[in-house]
Formats: C-alpha cells, sequence, structure tokens
C-alpha cells in the first residue's frame, strides 16, 4: 500500500515509518516541524531513516488543503496514518484555541481532502485522555468520553466525532486508536518518562506533580505501532479501538525502575496536582485483541531499559554511573 503518515517526523510516526517500510508498503510522511519541541529532533528523526528507501516527506500544514490536494494528485494514496497534532495536556490550557486548530480543524481539513480524492482507509491516533478523570475500573470504548477535563482531551474527542460522521455521510472506513501513554527511545522530550531520565542522569531533582500515586497505563512504542499498522491494513466500517498495555503502574512504581536501571536516586520536587491531569488510566485491550490480533509484547521494565540505553549512548555521559 501507499500510506500517508501524518505528523510522520514525531515520536510515533517515524517509528511507525520504519515498520510499515519493513512491511514493503510505500510511505509519505507529511509534518510541518513545529516548534511543539525543538525541531532538531524531528530532523534528526528523519535523519535515522534517511538509509532506508521507499518514502518521501512533504514539509508543510495538514491545515493547507492545496497541499494536500497536491500530494493526493501526484500519488494513488490508498490510505492515511493521521498522527499530526499538538500533543500533551498541560500546554493545551496555555493555548486552547491552537488545540482547536491544528487537532480539530486540521482533521477536517484532511478528512474533505480525502473525500475529494476518494480515499477509504483512515487511522486517527486518538488519546486515553478523552475518558476524562475516573478513579478506578477498565476503561471500555463504549464508556462516557463525553467529560473531558482539558482542551488537549476535548480536541481529540471532537475529531473522533468528525471520523464518525465522515464514515456516516461518505462511508469512510475508520479506525480510531485511543494511545494509553506511549513510551520507548525517542519519546517526545516533554513526557514525563523523558523528562525523569534526563533529570537522574543530569543528578537533577526529579519533578514530580501529585502524590505519586497517580496510575498510567504506560505503552510501549513498538506495540503501539504494531497495533496501527494491524489498523491500516484491516480498516473496515468504523471503529474506536483502546491500545494500551492493560498493566497501570504508580508514578512512584515507574521512578523506582529508572532508579533501579540508572543506579542512582535523587531527591524528588513534589508540586502540586497539575490541572487537566487525569489520576488513572486503564485499557481494556479485549477489543484490540479481537480486531487487530494486538498482543502487547514489551514488559514496563524492558521497554524502560531500552529508553535508558538510547538516552544514554546518544547523551555519551562524561560522568561514570555510580
Ligand atoms: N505519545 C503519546 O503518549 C500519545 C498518547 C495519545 C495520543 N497521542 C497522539 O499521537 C500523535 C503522535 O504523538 P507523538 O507523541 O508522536 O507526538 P509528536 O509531537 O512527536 O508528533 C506529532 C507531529 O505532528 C506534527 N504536527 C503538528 N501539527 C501539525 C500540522 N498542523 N500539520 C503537520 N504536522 C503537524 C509535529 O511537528 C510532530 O512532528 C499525536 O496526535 C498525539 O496527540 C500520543
Amino acid at each position: 500500500m501507499t500510506i500517508l503518515i501524518t505528523g510522520g517526523a514525531g515520536f510515533i510516526g517515524h517509528t511507525l515509518t520504519r515498520h510499515l517500510l519493513a512491511m514493503g508498503h510505500t510511505v509519505l510522511l507529511l509534518d510541518n516541524f513545529n516548534s511543539s519541541y525543538d525541531p532538531a529532533i524531528k530532523w534528526q528523526h528523519i535523519q535515522s531513516i534517511r538509509h532506508l528507501s521507499g518514502w518521501s516527506l512533504y514539509q508543510g500544514d495538514i491545515r493547507d488543503a492545496v497541499l494536500l490536494h497536491q500530494i493526493f494528485s501526484a500519488y494513488r494514496v490508498d490510505g492515511v496514518i493521521h498522527l499530526a497534532g499538538l500533543a500533551g495536556v498541560r500546554p493545551s490550557l496555555q493555548n486552547p484555541s491552537a488545540y482547536m486548530d491544528h487537532n480539530v480543524n486540521g482533521t477536517a481539513v484532511l478528512l474533505e481532502a480525502m473525500r475529494v480524492f476518494n480515499i477509504k482507509r483512515f487511522v486517527f491516533a486518538s488519546s486515553s485522555s478523552v475518558y476524562g478523570s475516573r478513579s478506578g475500573g477498565v476503561f471500555l470504548e463504549t464508556d462516557c468520553a463525553e467529560n473531558s477535563v482539558s482542551p488537549y482531551a476535548f480536541s481529540k474527542r471532537a475529531a473522533e466525532r468528525l471520523c464518525q460522521q465522515h464514515h456516516q455521510l461518505h462511508g469512510l472506513h475508520v479506525f480510531c486508536l485511543r494511545l494509553f501513554t506511549v513510551y520507548g527511545p525517542q519519546q517526545r522530550p516533554d513526557m514525563g518518562i523523558s523528562r525523569f531520565i534526563q533529570q537522574l542522569n543530569n543528578r537533577q531533582p526529579i519533578t514530580l506533580f501529585g502524590n505519586g500515586l497517580s496510575r498510567r497505563d504506560y505503552t510501549y512504542v513498538d506495540d503501539i505501532v504494531a497495533g496501527i499498522s494491524q489498523s491500516i491494513e484491516r480498516v473496515k466500517g468504523c471503529e474506536i479501538i483502546n491500545l494500551g498495555s492493560a498493566h497501570p503502574v504508580t508514578l512512584l512504581e515507574l521512578i523506582g525502575m529508572l532508579e533501579q536501571l540508572i543506579k542512582r536516586r535523587v531527591p524528588i520536587n513534589w508540586l502540586a496536582d497539575q490541572p487537566g491531569d487525569v489520576p488513572y488510566t486503564h485499557a481494556s485491550i479485549e477489543k484490540a485483541r479481537r480486531l487487530l490480533d494486538y498482543q502487547p509484547a514489551t514488559d514496563l521494565k524492558d521497554g524502560l531499559r531500552n529508553m535508558v540505553n538510547q538516552y544514554q549512548r546518544t547523551q555519551a555521559y562524561a560522568q561514570p554511573i555510580e
């Protein structure tokens, strides 16, 4: 297949590109290299796949309908995997309108261009944040997702609804994948685990929000990428599907694992809970197992070890680890 990945220069996007190329697909990447984090990191992602063949890069914006028409005229695109957008809960509170513009309007422009070119396969990266603030239980795709507590979560839910409408109105086949805290090598630098690894290695205090008992269903990027890849192959009808690990751990357990791996402890700088953050996530992955043969294979400790090793290789520490 020829597959367009929007947000292809990002953390998940470039990892997915490698996987799809290995499976024999042709991949087009579209990314605007925005400054949500250092764009040089996104260019490093691109650099890391330069030796591979079968892909092309477009530097541009999903809100640019003219550019989308150019791409869809130049290639017979079989399917689109839509990862582009502004990620992260906390920054969405500072700039809600940008989140609406990129994540909702951007999705609308993309869907409309796909309609014009009769492209029927669509996979959208939604988020576990749409489930809102819950204190327990397993998150089922049929649970209420209308009580978002951040502009980011709202924008993801609104984009899901646009996808559902395009299915009903225009026969789009779409899977909206609710991703649960994705981690692994090259994780976005603004995300928790990346920051903790950096702080531990630099012997700086770790900054934690809340009381350390919040729980997250951390999911390794290769497992997520396998789920996305199965989705673009199998997409039919309109489905919402959780992609998680189904093993939530507390923030303090996570820090303990990192301390063991890096063989270092640093003081913890406790800060108040952040508005918009949810205390708990726990994916039901039964539907993903059924529809995608999804089988998350990477244990958290192994995944963290890969991340720490990659970080230490690229940073080439001056100081020996005790
Ligand atoms: N990483 C996670 O834990 C996680 C969890 C749930 C959902 N998601 C979603 O998955 C997707 C990918 O996440 P990621 O962690 O790889 O983020 P990322 O920020 O590394 O990748 C997103 C990419 O989209 C690009 N982009 C943003 N707006 C764009 C626009 N208007 N036009 C073109 N490109 C644009 C950015 O430059 C970036 O390279 C995002 O939509 C995110 O919301 C991620």
